[in-house]
Protein backbone atom coordinates (compact mmCIF):
# COMPACT_ATOMS: atom_id res chain seq x y z
CA UNK A 1 0.00 0.00 0.00
CA UNK A 2 1.40 3.07 -0.23
CA UNK A 3 2.09 6.09 1.84
CA UNK A 4 0.34 9.49 1.53
CA UNK A 5 1.95 12.24 0.03
CA UNK A 6 1.90 15.00 3.23
CA UNK A 7 1.59 18.86 1.88
CA UNK A 8 3.66 21.03 4.31
CA UNK A 9 4.69 24.66 4.84
CA UNK A 10 7.72 25.06 3.53
CA UNK A 11 8.91 25.05 7.27
CA UNK A 12 8.54 21.77 7.69
CA UNK A 13 9.21 20.82 4.32
CA UNK A 14 12.57 21.96 3.70
CA UNK A 15 13.70 20.69 7.35
CA UNK A 16 12.70 17.15 6.21
CA UNK A 17 14.01 17.63 2.54
CA UNK A 18 17.39 19.22 3.68
CA UNK A 19 19.33 16.92 3.55
CA UNK A 20 19.07 15.56 -0.24
CA UNK A 21 18.45 19.17 -1.41
CA UNK A 22 22.23 19.82 -2.49
CA UNK A 23 21.75 16.63 -4.99
CA UNK A 24 19.60 19.23 -7.23
CA UNK A 25 22.09 22.20 -7.18
CA UNK A 26 23.44 21.68 -10.91
CA UNK A 27 19.36 21.24 -11.54
CA UNK A 28 18.79 24.44 -10.22
CA UNK A 29 21.93 26.08 -11.72
CA UNK A 30 20.27 25.07 -15.60
CA UNK A 31 17.33 27.10 -14.62
CA UNK A 32 19.42 30.26 -14.00
CA UNK A 33 21.78 29.60 -16.82
CA UNK A 34 24.44 31.37 -15.26
CA UNK A 35 22.68 34.71 -15.61
CA UNK A 36 21.69 35.63 -11.82
CA UNK A 37 25.22 36.69 -10.41
CA UNK A 38 26.31 38.44 -13.00
CA UNK A 39 24.02 40.76 -13.59
CA UNK A 40 24.49 42.17 -10.25
CA UNK A 41 27.66 43.83 -10.86
CA UNK A 42 30.58 44.19 -8.62
CA UNK A 43 29.77 42.52 -5.08
CA UNK A 44 32.81 42.84 -3.28
CA UNK A 45 32.09 44.61 -0.17
CA UNK A 46 28.65 44.95 -0.37
CA UNK A 47 26.15 44.06 2.28
CA UNK A 48 23.66 41.20 0.69
CA UNK A 49 20.93 39.83 2.64
CA UNK A 50 19.82 36.16 0.43
CA UNK A 51 16.15 35.34 1.66
CA UNK A 52 14.86 31.80 1.63
CA UNK A 53 19.10 30.86 1.36
CA UNK A 54 18.57 27.09 1.97
CA UNK A 55 21.84 25.42 1.95
CA UNK A 56 23.45 28.33 0.56
CA UNK A 57 23.85 27.52 -3.00
CA UNK A 58 23.93 31.44 -3.61
CA UNK A 59 25.15 32.68 -0.56
CA UNK A 60 28.60 30.80 -0.89
CA UNK A 61 29.25 31.95 -3.89
CA UNK A 62 28.31 35.62 -3.21
CA UNK A 63 30.77 35.46 0.23
CA UNK A 64 33.30 33.64 -1.85
CA UNK A 65 33.22 36.85 -3.80
CA UNK A 66 33.53 39.00 -1.19
CA UNK A 67 30.07 40.17 -0.18
CA UNK A 68 29.16 40.30 3.30
CA UNK A 69 26.71 38.17 3.38
CA UNK A 70 23.52 37.49 5.71
CA UNK A 71 21.80 33.75 4.55
CA UNK A 72 18.27 34.12 5.46
CA UNK A 73 15.87 30.55 6.02
CA UNK A 74 12.55 29.80 7.67
CA UNK A 75 13.95 25.98 7.80
CA UNK A 76 16.44 25.71 10.35
CA UNK A 77 17.53 22.65 8.83
CA UNK A 78 18.22 24.04 5.35
CA UNK A 79 20.67 26.54 7.05
CA UNK A 80 22.57 23.84 9.09
CA UNK A 81 23.23 22.09 6.19
CA UNK A 82 24.84 25.72 5.16
CA UNK A 83 26.52 25.62 8.61
CA UNK A 84 28.78 22.42 7.90
CA UNK A 85 29.96 23.82 4.58
CA UNK A 86 31.74 26.93 6.18
CA UNK A 87 33.79 28.35 8.92
CA UNK A 88 33.54 31.89 9.78
CA UNK A 89 36.75 33.88 9.86
CA UNK A 90 37.62 37.25 9.63
CA UNK A 91 39.39 37.24 6.31
CA UNK A 92 38.74 37.17 3.07
CA UNK A 93 37.33 33.58 1.80
CA UNK A 94 40.19 30.68 1.45
CA UNK A 95 39.12 27.19 0.41
CA UNK A 96 40.04 24.62 2.73
CA UNK A 97 41.38 21.59 1.39
CA UNK A 98 38.88 19.13 3.25
CA UNK A 99 36.44 20.90 0.83
CA UNK A 100 35.02 23.52 3.34
CA UNK A 101 35.03 27.36 3.37
CA UNK A 102 36.67 29.95 5.35
CA UNK A 103 34.07 32.68 4.66
CA UNK A 104 34.31 36.35 6.09
CA UNK A 105 31.21 38.13 7.42
CA UNK A 106 28.84 35.50 6.75
CA UNK A 107 25.89 35.57 9.29
CA UNK A 108 22.81 33.24 9.70
CA UNK A 109 19.67 33.88 10.51
CA UNK A 110 16.07 31.88 11.00
CA UNK A 111 13.40 34.46 9.57
CA UNK A 112 10.58 34.60 7.50
CA UNK A 113 10.69 36.57 3.91
CA UNK A 114 7.48 38.03 5.02
CA UNK A 115 9.10 39.92 9.08
CA UNK A 116 12.20 40.38 7.93
CA UNK A 117 13.91 41.12 10.89
CA UNK A 118 16.46 43.85 9.73
CA UNK A 119 16.58 47.52 10.11
CA UNK A 120 15.70 50.27 6.99
CA UNK A 121 18.22 50.67 5.03
CA UNK A 122 20.27 48.21 5.48
CA UNK A 123 21.31 46.24 2.47
CA UNK A 124 22.36 47.04 -0.60
CA UNK A 125 21.08 44.01 -2.29
CA UNK A 126 18.21 41.83 -1.57
CA UNK A 127 18.74 38.13 -3.32
CA UNK A 128 15.78 35.39 -3.32
CA UNK A 129 16.09 32.44 -5.73
CA UNK A 130 13.55 30.28 -6.35
CA UNK A 131 11.43 31.41 -2.48
CA UNK A 132 8.80 33.40 -4.29
CA UNK A 133 7.43 30.10 -5.54
CA UNK A 134 6.61 29.47 -1.76
CA UNK A 135 5.10 32.80 -1.36
CA UNK A 136 1.13 33.38 -1.53
CA UNK A 137 1.38 36.85 -2.09
CA UNK A 138 4.73 38.05 -3.08
CA UNK A 139 4.49 41.56 -2.59
CA UNK A 140 4.42 41.26 1.06
CA UNK A 141 8.27 40.33 0.98
CA UNK A 142 8.94 42.89 -2.09
CA UNK A 143 7.68 45.38 0.31
CA UNK A 144 9.80 44.01 2.95
CA UNK A 145 12.86 43.93 0.50
CA UNK A 146 12.28 47.47 -0.55
CA UNK A 147 11.88 48.55 3.17
CA UNK A 148 15.57 46.69 3.70
CA UNK A 149 17.22 48.09 0.80
CA UNK A 150 19.15 51.09 0.54
CA UNK A 151 18.53 53.94 -1.75
CA UNK A 152 18.97 52.45 -4.97
CA UNK A 153 20.15 48.82 -3.76
CA UNK A 154 19.20 46.20 -5.85
CA UNK A 155 16.12 43.27 -5.01
CA UNK A 156 17.60 40.08 -7.54
CA UNK A 157 14.54 37.32 -7.93
CA UNK A 158 13.74 34.36 -9.65
CA UNK A 159 10.48 33.17 -10.14
CA UNK A 160 9.90 29.63 -11.34
CA UNK A 161 7.23 28.35 -13.73
CA UNK A 162 6.17 25.75 -11.18
CA UNK A 163 2.11 24.99 -11.65
CA UNK A 164 2.51 21.57 -9.80
CA UNK A 165 4.97 21.26 -7.07
CA UNK A 166 6.89 18.15 -7.22
CA UNK A 167 6.83 15.20 -5.27
CA UNK A 168 10.14 14.76 -3.06
CA UNK A 169 11.32 11.74 -1.21
CA UNK A 170 12.35 11.74 2.05
CA UNK A 171 13.19 9.49 4.55
CA UNK A 172 9.76 9.95 6.32
CA UNK A 173 8.28 9.28 2.75
CA UNK A 174 7.02 12.05 -0.14
CA UNK A 175 6.55 15.31 0.27
CA UNK A 176 5.00 18.07 -1.60
CA UNK A 177 5.73 21.84 -0.33
CA UNK A 178 2.62 24.39 -0.86
CA UNK A 179 3.24 26.52 -3.88
CA UNK A 180 2.36 28.87 -5.95
CA UNK A 181 2.43 30.03 -9.45
CA UNK A 182 3.27 33.73 -10.00
CA UNK A 183 2.68 35.35 -14.12
CA UNK A 184 5.94 37.15 -14.77
CA UNK A 185 3.88 39.78 -15.58
CA UNK A 186 2.06 40.33 -12.23
CA UNK A 187 5.77 40.33 -10.69
CA UNK A 188 6.56 42.85 -12.25
CA UNK A 189 3.29 44.97 -12.01
CA UNK A 190 3.80 44.33 -8.05
CA UNK A 191 7.41 45.63 -7.68
CA UNK A 192 6.62 48.50 -10.23
CA UNK A 193 3.75 49.21 -7.92
CA UNK A 194 5.66 49.37 -5.16
CA UNK A 195 8.19 52.04 -6.81
CA UNK A 196 11.07 49.52 -7.59
CA UNK A 197 12.17 50.34 -11.18
CA UNK A 198 13.04 47.27 -12.98
CA UNK A 199 16.67 47.12 -14.11
CA UNK A 200 16.19 43.52 -16.15
CA UNK A 201 13.21 41.32 -16.64
CA UNK A 202 14.95 38.06 -18.80
CA UNK A 203 12.88 35.01 -19.51
CA UNK A 204 14.91 32.25 -19.43
CA UNK A 205 13.03 29.82 -22.39
CA UNK A 206 13.17 25.94 -22.94
CA UNK A 207 12.42 25.46 -27.00
CA UNK A 208 9.50 28.29 -26.72
CA UNK A 209 8.06 27.97 -22.96
CA UNK A 210 9.59 30.19 -20.20
CA UNK A 211 11.05 28.21 -17.12
CA UNK A 212 12.12 31.06 -15.15
CA UNK A 213 12.28 34.40 -14.62
CA UNK A 214 15.19 36.87 -13.07
CA UNK A 215 14.29 40.39 -12.49
CA UNK A 216 16.82 42.81 -10.78
CA UNK A 217 15.14 45.94 -9.74
CA UNK A 218 16.12 49.19 -7.83
CA UNK A 219 14.68 50.85 -5.23
C1 LIG B 1 13.91 26.03 -3.49
S1 LIG B 1 14.72 26.52 -2.01
C2 LIG B 1 15.89 27.73 -2.65
C3 LIG B 1 17.16 27.82 -1.84
C4 LIG B 1 18.22 28.72 -2.43
N1 LIG B 1 17.76 30.07 -2.56
C5 LIG B 1 18.66 28.20 -3.78
O1 LIG B 1 18.43 28.89 -4.77
O2 LIG B 1 19.21 27.10 -3.84
C6 LIG B 1 13.51 27.57 -1.23
C7 LIG B 1 13.97 28.04 0.13
O3 LIG B 1 13.09 29.08 0.57
C8 LIG B 1 12.81 28.90 1.95
N2 LIG B 1 11.56 29.58 2.28
C9 LIG B 1 10.31 29.26 1.88
N3 LIG B 1 9.42 30.12 2.38
C10 LIG B 1 10.13 31.04 3.10
C11 LIG B 1 9.77 32.19 3.84
N4 LIG B 1 8.49 32.59 3.97
N5 LIG B 1 10.75 32.90 4.45
C12 LIG B 1 12.05 32.50 4.34
N6 LIG B 1 12.45 31.42 3.66
C13 LIG B 1 11.49 30.69 3.04
C14 LIG B 1 12.76 27.39 2.10
O4 LIG B 1 12.90 26.97 3.45
C15 LIG B 1 13.91 26.93 1.19
O5 LIG B 1 15.13 26.84 1.87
Amino acid sequence: MSRKIKNLPPSAGYDLYANFYDKKLAFLDSFEQFQLLPNLGNIIGKKILDVGAGTGRLSIRLAEKGAAVTAMDVSEEMLGVLNTKIKVKDEIPVPFATGKLELAGMTIAVADAENLPFPDNSFDIVIAAFLIVHLKNPKIFFNEAYRVLKPNGLLAITNINQKTPPELKTEKGKIIIKSYYHRPEKIVSDLESLAFSIQKNILIKDKDVWINQIIIAEK
